[in-house]
Parts: C-alpha cells; structure tokens; sequence
C-alpha cells in the first residue's frame, strides 16, 4: 500500500514539504485517542526479546529514528507510536538558524537515496527544552510506559567558528542535560562548513572534556557518544575511536551521510544539478556497515555503537547488529519502505536472530 499508492503520491511533492506535512500529520494523529491506538496496534511490536541494555538503559527494541528527521524535537512520541523504541532529535544548535537556502533535499529513486543539505536548520535549543519539558510532564502525569528512549544529538551554530565550537556544545549539553537520556556529539555532518574537521583527536578531546567535566558534577548520568563520518580514512577514524576510548566517552553512532557520489544510477545531468550534500540510503549501506564492523573491531566488546547508515532492508538492519551494532537506526528507509518499517525490522530481528 505504502509503496505502490502513497510513496508514488508524496514523492510528487517537494521533499521538503512533504517531511513538514508528515511532521503535521503525525502530530494532529497523537492528539486523537483513536488514532493513537490505531497506529500503536498497526506498527509496534512488544516482545521482551526485542529489548536491549545498552548505554544503561532499557530500550524497548533496537530500531530508532536517525537525527535529522525530528529535528525540534516535535514528534518523538509519536514515532515511538510507529514503532520506533529511540528517537535521537536534533541536531540542535544554541541559537535558531534557518538552515542552508531551499532546495536543499532531494530525492534519488533510482538509487533509493537521499542527498540533503539542510545545515542544521532548526528552532534553537530553548525550543526543544520547552517541547522536551512537554513530555516529562506528560509522563509523570500519565506515568506512560513503553515510551521511545530519546537521545539529543548536539551541534555548533554554522556562524561559530571552530575555536569557538566547544562552547557551544556545552551550552546545548548543560541547557538540554535533564531532558534527554543520551546525547550525541555531531562532528561529521558534511553540509556545515569545517565541521567535520572537529574529527581530529585535538579538536574532539577540546569539544567532549568540557561535557565530561560538566557529567561529573551532576546527579544523574547521561552517556555521551560520537557521531562519526563515513568518510574518514582509517587513520582518521582511529583518531575519532581513540577519543572515545581513552575518554569517558560512552560510545559511537555510525555514520553520518556521505559525500560520496560513487555507483548512483542517476544521470550526471541530473546530480549536477543537485549539487552538494550528504548522500544516504542505499549508496551508503556497504561504506556504514564497513564502518562499524571497523569500530567493533578497533574499541573491542564493550562500547556501545549505534548503527545508521544505509538501512534499507530487514537484512541491512540485521547485518548491522551482526557486524556488532547494539542499535540500529533508520532515516532514508523509512521514507522508502513506510511507517511500517521499524515493525518488519523488529520481527526479522525476532526471526533471524
Ligand atoms: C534530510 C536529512 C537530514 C539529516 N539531518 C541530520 C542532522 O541534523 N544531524 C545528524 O547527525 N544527522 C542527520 N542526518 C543523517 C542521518 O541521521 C543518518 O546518519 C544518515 O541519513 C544515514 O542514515 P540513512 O541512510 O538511514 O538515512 C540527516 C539525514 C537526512 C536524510
């Protein structure tokens, strides 16, 4: 239904619009009892076999929302309703920015991909405090069970310079502390000038020691991980790895999108004309799931890794948690497969594994 009705019907639509109307529509169908139950008993699954222990809690299944999809933290409940067991929202930056100019999302169905330079548009972090404050509230009044685990995936603002980007990152860390169960540090975003150039150990270690000593002084404890690029060579990638385990740092999400435009069936032509962005979804499956079977190997057993990257297939998912991922996440195959994807994910993983 999805694939034969209403992806062709979307897929008409400018990208963008049609992300703004999902957000819309997803929001407007958690507010209807209904609607809300409709969809709970459409797209979830729960199964205690499905639950992992990773990074200190519970997830309910290993299938979360990549960044970028719910980037004001608007509608993490509600993909907790398709399924979904961690939503990680953001990338948020202190200060609101618009982004980079439309268009800047574009679709490739040919290669079933996405290429996107958004540039961190989002309403700022004091937005997503109030939005993130909503659902504390609303749990404790309603003492909800079975809700997605939310992690905050954390960014510069484009006009901070790279001296300056630490600060911003424990401006959003302290602000966001209480609200979030686990936070990402993104260095490897390719459409924000210079970002990715925080990857080198100097300038990691610059950004994450000011969040661990901050940790240190809190109650509570919330694991901090690295979001790493798909594109690094493997002395770069070693660097990144190293931060992680020479640090208090708790674990990696692999992988951002990639810059890369090698074997896409489109024309020339037309990516000439899309120009610059991070491409996802089937061109990047092999790249991100190399890239966590080399952090797997590189950290050893213990560090959490979450899998992103190219997941477009039940099989892609369970090769990530084969390779070593502890959780997975999902973006471009969601817009490809459905809403129904995390559950056809979380079955294959009660069948397969
Ligand atoms: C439109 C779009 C926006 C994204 N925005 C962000 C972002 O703000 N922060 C981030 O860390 N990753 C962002 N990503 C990257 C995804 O989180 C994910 O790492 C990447 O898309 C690879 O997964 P996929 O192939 O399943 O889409 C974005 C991806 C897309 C397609």
């Amino acid at each position: 239904m999805y694939k034969k009705i209403i992806r062709p019907i979307l897929f008409r639509f400018n990208a963008e619009r049609v992300h703004e109307w999902t957000l819309g529509a997803l929001k407007l169908a958690g507010k209807i009892p209904v609607l809300r139950g409709l969809l709970r008993a459409t797209f979830t699954i729960s199964d205690p076999r499905l639950e992992r222990e990773v990074l200190g809690m519970t997830f309910p299944n290993p299938v979360g929302m990549a960044a970028g999809f719910d980037k004001d933290a608007r509608v993490y409940r509600e993909l907790g309703m398709l399924g979904l067991g961690f939503v990680e929202v953001g990338t948020l930056t202190p200060l609101p920015q618009p982004g980079n100019p439309k268009p800047r999302l574009f679709r490739l169905p040919k290669d079933r991909a996405i290429i996107n330079r958004m540039g961190f548009n989002n309403r700022g972090m004091e937005t997503a405090a109030e939005n993130l404050r909503a659902r504390d509230k609303k749990e404790r009044d309603k003492k909800e069970r079975k809700k997605p685990i939310v992690g905050i995936n954390i960014g510069k603002n484009t006009l901070t310079p790279n001296e300056q980007a630490p600060a911003d990152y424990l401006k959003l860390f302290r602000r966001l502390y209480e609200l979030g169960d686990y936070f990402v540090v993104n260095v490897s975003c390719p459409n924000v000038a210079g970002l990715t150039k925080l990857q080198t150990t100097e300038y990691l270690l610059s950004v994450v020691e000011p969040l661990l000593e901050f940790r240190q002084g809190q109650d509570t404890y919330k694991p901090i991980l690295i979001k790493i690029s798909p594109d690094l060579t493997r002395e770069e990638t070693d660097a990144a790895l190293k931060v992680v385990t020479d640090t208090l740092v708790d674990g990696v999400v692999a992988t951002n999108t990639t810059t890369s435009r090698e074997g896409l069936h489109i024309s020339h032509k037309k990516l000439n004309a899309i120009g610059k962005g991070g491409l996802s979804g089937g061109p990047l499956t092999a790249r991100a799931l190399d890239t966590v079977k080399y952090a797997r190997e590189k950290i050893g057993p213990t560090y959490p890794i979450i899998a992103t990257g190219g997941v477009m297939t039940t099989t892609d998912a369970v090769a990530m948690l084969d390779a070593g991922a502890d959780l997975v996440q999902i973006y471009t195959g969601m817009i490809y497969n459905g809403p129904g994807f995390a559950r056809k994910i979380c079955k294959a993983i009660l069948t397969e594994k």
